[in-house]
């Protein structure tokens, strides 16, 4: 047994037998190095969080992507407190809900309505409805190796599904406009929606952005055919642009998807639309037992705020770009190439020597034993708690977990 994450690896065994898979999702341990990575958390305070067996890491993860400001920040949890103190679970939603939605369409440049819910895959289940309800379509165009959450139409698991919850989604592979234009084609008039993410991260590959003239050249071919553009900005929605990721690569969405940097961990998600798409968005019905808990909208509200006071997505381009940097230099120190890609503030690196990822998982894993969380196969976030002192903490441990992992592979 690896004895520096004793408690973790007891408490996987004691989940293990009371819950399917102990960890389940994304945060299942199953695609990494068994036992070397921690598995429970405890406590987070800015960029840091600590595990169960007490160790201390710099997280270039936030939480697979919610805490945008830093672990426990305390203007957002003092906004939430406040709210708690008032109530969280109603009978009607709050004043807060009614602020946070005005708030959101203030910002989205196309937007005229927004709805709330708490995960992101609440709203592009949702957004793909609204489509087919707008429309009087079924048919919904997506890209090969895309996310957007856990229901049938696009979950990326196998258990439980039914040909028919799939029989009206079609794929095409990002940056192919020829593909999607065929599809058209062929299924003219029969296309609800198309969603996208703003640039393209699957996991266990180089994050893609697209082409010159791909992602305008989607947004002509839905206008000229009816069809809804559903933006999928979850994984960066504020992180590129507080009005959405669309407006960094210069297409507009009929409807764009937010979730997980909206509450700074809170649970909250948000979709907004165009007015054409109102009386459909009024139509599918939306709802949830903890839809309309105020606790996360004050969070939210909160979150905006100093997202726009502090100018905070600047700020973490540049520290991902000090992070970049500083890594594609150590890759060229040891003679062992790491690339990066994607945005700077949500980036991906991979050692590029290698296709199936095993030295990636030998040197993140180094690396959590010396105190950085980096994930071997999805992407990174940057969170606004990150200075460049904690990126340079990061990059040493990352330079020596290199060290350590070239000894072996040399
Ligand atoms: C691009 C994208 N879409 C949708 C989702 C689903 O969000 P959630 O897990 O909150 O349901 C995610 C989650 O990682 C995501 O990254």
């Amino acid at each position: 047994m690896n004895t520096h994450y004793e408690k973790s690896l007891q408490l996987f065994d004691r989940a293990s037998k009371v819950a399917p898979g102990g960890i389940y999702g994304h945060m299942s341990p199953a695609a990494c190095l068994p036992g070397a990575s921690p598995y429970y958390a405890v406590r987070g305070e800015g960029c840091r969080y600590w595990d169960v067996d007490g160790h201390e890491y710099i997280d270039f993860m936030c939480g697979y992507g919610p805490v945008i400001l830093g672990y426990n920040h305390p203007e957002v949890d003092e906004a939430a407190a406040k709210q708690r103190e008032l109530g969280n679970c109603f009978n009607h939603p709050t004043e807060r809900f009614v602020e946070l939605v005005e708030r959101l369409v203030s910002l989205v440049d196309f937007a005229d309505w927004g709805v709330l819910a708490k995960n992101g895959g609440d709203v592009t289940t949702w957004a793909i409805q609204v489509a087919r309800e707008h429309t009087k379509r079924k048919k919904i165009i997506r890209l090969k190796g895309s996310y957007h959450g856990v229901d049938p139409w696009c979950t990326p698991g196998h258990g439980g599904l039914i040909e028919e919850d799939r029989e009206h989604i079609h794929h095409f592979a990002w940056n192919d406009l020829t593909a999607f234009q065929g599809l058209v084609e062929r299924y003219r008039g029969e296309i609800a929606g198309l969603i996208i993410s703003p640039w393209h991260h699957p996991v266990f590959a180089d994050s893609d952005f697209g082409a010159p003239g791909f992602l305008i050249g989607l947004e002509r071919i839905c206008r000229a055919e009816g069809i809804v553009l559903i933006s999928d900005d979850i994984r960066g929605g504020f992180r590129l642009n507080i009005g959405g990721s669309h407006e960094e690569f210069g297409y507009t969405p009929d409807i764009v998807c937010f979730c997980k940097a909206l509450g700074n961990g809170y649970p909250i998600s948000a979709a907004l639309g165009t007015d054409a798409l109102r009386v459909a968005a009024s139509k599918v019905f939306l709802t949830g037992s903890y839809w309309n808990s105020a606790v996360p909208m004050a969070a939210a509200l909160k979150t905006l705020e100093i997202l726009e006071r502090d100018n905070v997505i600047a700020k973490i381009k540049q520290t991902g770009q000090r992070l970049s940097d500083g890594l594609v230099k150590i890759g060229e120190k040891h003679g062992h190439s790491i690339k990066p890609s994607g945005p700077p503030s949500v980036p991906f690196y991979r050692l590029t020597e290698e296709k199936n990822f095993l030295r990636q998982q030998q040197w993140c894993a180094e690396a959590m034993q010396r105190g950085a969380f980096l994930h071997p196969h999805h992407n990174w976030f940057i969170c606004a708690a990150h200075t460049d002192a904690d990126i340079d903490a990061g990059l040493q441990i990352a330079d020596d977990a290199l060290a350590a992992c070239v000894k072996q592979w040399d």
